[in-house]
């Protein structure tokens, strides 16, 4: 097998490159779908499956013991009781987590007496292990016109790594960390080369063990190389060191040619800055990242809650309002503060303060504390300091379950909570908000060059002059999908803009958005959207790459059943 040591930069993978005369069915305005005509016969498949060293595997979903012809009880209640944790979608090649995507078609939530279908489920899916792996695959897809995915967690909110009749490529195995020294004029210090498989812990607990850190999600399964830092990623380190995609340096990528690319700030500087923020599952499949790895240290973390109990709503409020006005200056001291609202508690969970003592922490919060005792409120509060960071991120981070919720997002200026108008303007669409029953989360930050120092990359410019990505939820039910797209509607058309109406300039986190968001060209890239449509179609000529919201999925729509069509052939 290939190793990738011995792979020279720009090659092809010994293979052809993709030459657009070899898609012969390109002409085709669709994809084929299995039953097409189209679509490869198995001797065909089972070519290819041998051309990749066997490692094609086809999808049985995930829920297929739940129901006929294959119920298993015993297996059933196992995954059932294990459906709403990240855990056990991640290992498997093709479950996926975003539940308005899975549309029911096999899940432990449904009548056993429901054959499961494969709907939205890639039919296939192939375990990568070498760049070769991938180069045949998207030779393959594109010879067939197949509809062809990136797979890595299936964390993705929009369903970006799942696709209908879908052929993907599986990164979860990439497992290789390795940490070295960098040193070019805009960094020097220790980086961390990550295998596009590795997850948010995998990359905290190595870092750990060499006194250092890494900026990774709140989620410790998130695939820190995948969409995470490929789309923004925000970090309880993100005050501090900035977002992700602020730390990579440099990737190794496939390009829709098959071609094997090093991509850095020098060398091929357009697809780095397209993959940097820019969102992930749509420039090309990345092989490796290369990121900022910090100097430890002690970091403290503090939780604060209270209830609506014994308070009248405007003293609630009153207190909400309280926090926001204090929020830029624990931003400013590095810290990341995540507060989660219902219309009936509040609760910061966690603050994390790197590099800050814990009496310096209680001293920067005594000021909102004393506030909330003027105003009547009883809070819990609960502060430790830890020696690293990776204790105070095992110890405070909370729980997040998927499965339970739809999302929507805006970004927050840090002027609306400069300003006593504009600071209440906010606290009416909050209670607005809230009112619906759905939750409204703030990650408080501060991503500006101040903190990030000298990158250059594709993130969402809204991301520099925000103070918080503020997330919204309606709750999920499996059973009920009228109920599910009324939320979702109610979503699009008042919960986000309750905040967009405040900030219309400002746009939304692409990874844990409305993916119904109108206009979400400008809302999750911003000005850089047309620069980054121009860098694809340079790497991703025959039009590969494809995931609902991605830069370029607008020339291209999914029917009900899963076919996907471009909109525009001619274009
Ligand atoms: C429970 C939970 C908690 C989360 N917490 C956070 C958080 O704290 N901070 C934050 O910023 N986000 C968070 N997210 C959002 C998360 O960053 C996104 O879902 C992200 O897209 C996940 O990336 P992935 O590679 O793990 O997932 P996948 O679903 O496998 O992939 C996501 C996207 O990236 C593409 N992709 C994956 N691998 C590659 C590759 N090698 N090359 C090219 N494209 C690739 C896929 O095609 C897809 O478009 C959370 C999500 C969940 C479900
Ligand atoms: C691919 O080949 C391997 C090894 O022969 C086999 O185990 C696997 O089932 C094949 N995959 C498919 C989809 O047939
Ligand atoms: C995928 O490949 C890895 C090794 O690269 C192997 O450990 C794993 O069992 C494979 N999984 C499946 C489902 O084929
Ligand atoms: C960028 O990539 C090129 C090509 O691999 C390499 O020669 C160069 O050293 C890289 N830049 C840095 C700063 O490492
Ligand atoms: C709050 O912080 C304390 C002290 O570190 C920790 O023991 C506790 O689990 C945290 N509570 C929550 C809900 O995260
Ligand atoms: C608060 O939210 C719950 C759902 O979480 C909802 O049932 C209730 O009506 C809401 N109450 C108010 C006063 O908004
Ligand atoms: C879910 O299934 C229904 C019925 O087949 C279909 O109309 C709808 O488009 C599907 N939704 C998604 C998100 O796939």
């Amino acid at each position: 097998m290939l190793s990738l040591n011995t792979l020279k930069i720009g090659a092809f993978l010994g293979l052809a490159a993709i030459a657009p005369t070899i898609a012969a069915s390109e002409s085709s305005s669709c994809r084929c779908l299995p039953g097409d005509g189209c679509w490869p016969s198995v001797s065909t498949w089972k070519a290819f499956n041998q051309s990749v060293d066997g490692r094609l595997v086809a999808t049985v979903p995930l829920a297929t013991p739940c129901h006929v012809p294959s119920y298993d009880e015993k297996k059933c209640v196992a995954l059932k009781e294990g459906w709403l944790l990240p855990e056990e979608h991640y290992q498997s090649s093709s479950s996926f987590m975003a539940p308005f995507f899975t549309n029911g078609t096999c899940d432990p939530y449904h009548p056993v007496s429901k054959p499961c279908t494969l709907g939205n489920f890639v039919k296939y899916a192939v375990n990568v292990s070498s760049p070769v792996h991938v180069a045949k695959t998207l030779r393959f897809a594109t010879k067939h016109n197949i509809r062809f995915i990136i797979r890595n967690t299936g964390h993705d909110y929009n369903g970006k790594s799942t696709g209908a009749g879908a052929l993907s490529v599986w990164t979860h195995h990439l497992k290789d960390i390795e940490f070295k020294n960098w040193k070019d004029e805009h960094y020097t210090g220790k980086v961390a080369k990550l295998g596009a498989g590795v997850q948010g812990i995998e990359a905290y607990e190595a870092a750990r063990k060499l006194g250092l850190r890494m900026v990774g999600g709140e989620c410790p399964t998130v695939g820190i190389a995948g969409g995470y830092s490929q789309g923004g990623g925000h970090s309880s380190l993100a005050s501090k060191h900035g977002l992700g995609a602020d730390q990579v340096l440099e990737w190794e990528v496939i390009d829709g040619t098959g071609q094997f690319l090093t991509a850095n700030r020098t060398h091929n500087s357009d697809i780095y800055w397209a993959l940097t923020g820019g969102g992930g599952g749509t420039y090309g499949v990345v092989w490796s990242m290369t990121s900022k790895a910090h100097q430890d240290s002690h970091v403290s973390g503090l939780n604060l809650t209270f209830t609506t109990d014994g308070i009248s709503d405007e003293t609630f409020y009153k207190a909400v309002e309280l926090y926001n006005t204090h929020l830029p200056s624990y931003v400013d001291h590095g810290i990341m503060s995540l507060n989660f609202l219902t219309n009936a508690s509040f609760s910061l969970s966690p603050m994390t303060a790197p590099g800050i003592s814990l009496k310096e922490l209680k001293d920067l919060t005594l000021p909102f504390r004393d506030g909330l005792k003027k105003l009547g409120i009883k809070y819990e509060m609960q502060a430790e300091e830890f020696s690293n960071y990776l204790d105070q991120f095992n110890a405070q981070t909370p729980l997040v379950e998927i499965g339970v919720a739809q999302y929507g997002s805006w970004l927050l200026p840090r002027s609306i909570v400069e300003s006593p108008k504009s600071r209440h303007e906010l606290t009416k669409a909050a209670r607005n908000v809230l009112s619906y029953g759905a939750t409204f989360t703030t990650v408080g930050v501060k991503v500006t060059e101040e903190v990030t120092g000298d990158v250059y990359n594709a993130v969402n410019p809204a991301w520099r002059g925000a103070i918080a990505h503020v997330l919204m939820s309606t709750p999920w039910e499996f059973n009920k999908p009228d109920k599910m797209r009324e939320n979702r509607k109610l979503m699009t058309d008042v919960l986000v803009p309750s905040l967009s109406n405040l900030s219309p300039e400002s746009g939304a986190y692409l990874n844990e958005a409305d993916f119904d968001q109108p206009n979400f060209q400008k809302a999750f890239y911003g000005k850089n959207y047309d620069k980054l449509r121009a860098i694809k179609a340079k790497y991703d000529p025959h039009h590969l790459f494809y995931g609902l919201t991605a830069v370029g999925s607008d020339e291209w729509t999914v029917s009900e059943d899963g076919r996907m069509c471009r909109v525009s052939p001619s274009n």
